[in-house]
């Protein structure tokens, strides 16, 4: 089992404006061959608060006023420390603060798949910080934005990373990680 950041990014390290939009992303409709093999083997999912906004949000832009039911199967954590919404579907769990007793939740109900941090960086950084991410995986889209919210912002040099692979679809690479300890 490992806990695993799959992510898109810009060239130069952002994965959302400083105001969370994504439609430098979104306007290239080349699906992500990658997806139903990588979402197939995650058992439990986390995010930070912004990214679950940015999913109601997402929803309410494109749904209007219909129900806000939960996208993914698996169990998923929210950290927060301040209360939001609730989908009317879904097992969701709204936490906060250190994120090793919630990584041993996630680690349990995950039927021994693996554990996906969507982000945002700096909680992904929080799970490296405890020696808890063992692989990233990163979709650069052929764009810079300059400013925005930052990849995984921590100073990993050593080791450095090792390369797993690199695959090519439409305009995107994706690079596989795997963090060494
Ligand atoms: N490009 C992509 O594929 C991709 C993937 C994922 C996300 N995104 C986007 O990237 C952006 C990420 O936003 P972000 O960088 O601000 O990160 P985020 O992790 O989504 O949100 C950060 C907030 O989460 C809460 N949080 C984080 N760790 C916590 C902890 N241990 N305990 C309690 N609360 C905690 C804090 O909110 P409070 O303390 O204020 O409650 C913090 O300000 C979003 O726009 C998202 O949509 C893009």
């Amino acid at each position: 089992m490992k806990t695993v950041y799959y992510t898109a990014s810009s060239l130069d390290g952002f994965i959302a404006t400083e105001a969370d939009d994504l439609s430098w992303l979104l306007r290239f409709s080349a699906e992500d061959p990658t997806y139903e093999r990588f979402i197939a083997r995650v058992g439990a999912v986390a995010m930070g608060k912004n990214t679950y906004l940015w999913l109601l949000n997402h929803h309410r832009a494109t749904k209007g006023h219909a129900p806000f039911e939960w996208m993914y199967e698996q169990p998923s954590w929210v950290f927060s420390s301040t209360e939001l919404e609730r989908p009317v579907t879904g097992d969701l769990r709204f936490v906060r603060g250190d994120v090793r007793p919630v990584r041993e939740e996630m680690a349990r109900e995950a039927g021994g798949k693996d554990l996906w941090v969507l982000g945002g960086g700096d909680l992904v950084g929080q799970f490296h910080d405890h020696g808890l991410l063992d692989e990233v995986i990163v979709t650069f889209a052929p764009v810079t934005l300059g400013s925005g919210k930052p990849l995984l912002p921590r100073r990993i040099t050593d080791p450095p990373f090792e390369l797993v692979s690199v695959e090519r679809f439409g305009p995107f690479a994706q690079i596989t990680y795997r963090v060494r300890s």
